[in-house]
């Protein structure tokens, strides 16, 4: 059973992530990071608390991270992911607490409890496994793999024209994370794997692809459209499902605003799905690095495919689905995200 360690910034894609690993039976969730990032790192703390406690999930420790990233101030995104990062749903306050020791550490306890076995998964900012590389630098060697829902490659930014917003919020953290993965390319089992937004802006979840997860988790619901009343909150008959649609509908409003239609990249539950089978994927070696002066590009990711730099690769790029596969990679991920998160849901209600 795969033990995997997942680092998040709660946040609506980063909630449907949770959902997932928590879905999938062969999984062995063995701790989470809250980093600050969308919101707080106490409210990315409450939220996971909460859902973790909405899906009757026990025993999984959750720890704090940072509030602040590396060297920079803390920008939130309230306006992407509502006021607690959780769109327009309202989770109970959670029962539970964090742990006493902070995320930084948890990564490195996770890691050091399972030698060569740990699977990483990182959808926020890179602060808290920083940090844990400068306690700890040999945790490359430990990691199984590292899975970095992070980045833009020959592709638009979703921050500034060149920057994602991970690696915006906290760009030396991210080139810190890069750099110690070069220095230990040589023992490591595989290159951290980067899904940028090049290719998790492909992974488009639509109103009819939410409803079939409803239906898939045995629920009754109303199909969201742009012609809903703004903030209208789901009557679906799962309470789980109410509370993915009402975080949704936050998240298909917000890209509605900028242009991008009724829908929602679900950036996150890509990644985490990439963390548990790489096979999904085609990635193409790189040296990564981010962009720590420029004026205007500040927090942009470069990746060198050709070896300008004459430097190891310290990373594999996300470039597209499994080879020889003609089946859009979007539609081969809802699928499997409906078939595992469907049933799931449905026990819970
Ligand atoms: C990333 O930014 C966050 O807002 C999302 O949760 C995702 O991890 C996409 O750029
Ligand atoms: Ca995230």
């Amino acid at each position: 059973m795969p033990a995997v360690f997942a680092d998040l910034d709660t946040g609506v894609d980063d909630a449907m992530a949770l959902v997932y690993l928590l879905a999938c039976e062969e999984v062995d969730l063995v701790g989470i990071a809250s980093t600050a990032g969308n919101v707080s790192a106490h409210q990315v703390c409450h939220n996971n608390l909460a859902l973790l406690e909405l899906c009757g999930v026990s025993g999984v420790p959750v720890s704090l991270g940072s509030e602040q990233p590396l060297s920079i101030p803390l920008r939130t995104a309230e306006d992407t992911h509502g006021p607690a990062g959780l769109g327009y749903a309202e989770l109970a306050a959670p029962s539970t607490e964090a742990t006493s020791y902070d995320a930084a550490q948890a990564w490195i306890r996770a890691a050091h409890a399972h030698p060569g076995e740990l699977i990483g998964l990182v959808t926020g900012p890179l602060t808290s496994l920083a940090l844990a590389l400068r306690a700890d630098p040999e945790l490359p060697q430990l990691l199984r793999r590292l899975v970095i829902m992070g980045g833009s490659f020959d592709y638009r930014g979703n921050t500034s024209p060149v920057t994602e917003w991970n690696i915006h919020v906290d760009p030396e953290a991210a080139a810190e994370v890069f750099a110690a993965f070069g220095r230990h390319a040589e023992h490591a089992s595989e290159l951290p794997l980067v899904c940028g937004l090049n290719i998790t802006e492909s992974i488009v979840l639509t109103p009819q692809i939410l409803a079939r997860l409803a239906t898939a988790a045995g629920a009754e619901t109303h199909t969201m459209g742009p012609d809903d009343d703004l903030g209208r909150r789901s009557t679906a008959t799962n309470p789980l499902i109410r509370v993915l649609e009402d975080a949704m509908r936050f998240y298909f409003e917000f890209h509605f605003r900028q242009g991008e239609g009724y829908l929602a990249h679900l950036h996150d539950p890509f990644a985490a799905a990439v963390a548990l089978d790489p096979t999904l994927v085609t990635a193409r070696p790189a040296t990564i690095d981010v962009e720590l002066h420029g004026t205007l590009t500040r927090g942009m990711t470069v990746a060198d495919m050709a070896g300008h730099w004459g430097r190891e690769p310290n990373a594999a790029v996300v470039t597209s689905g499994a080879p020889h596969t003609t089946r859009p990679l979007a539609e081969v991920f809802f699928d499997h995200y409906i078939e595992r998160v469907g049933p799931f849901l449905q026990r819970l209600s």
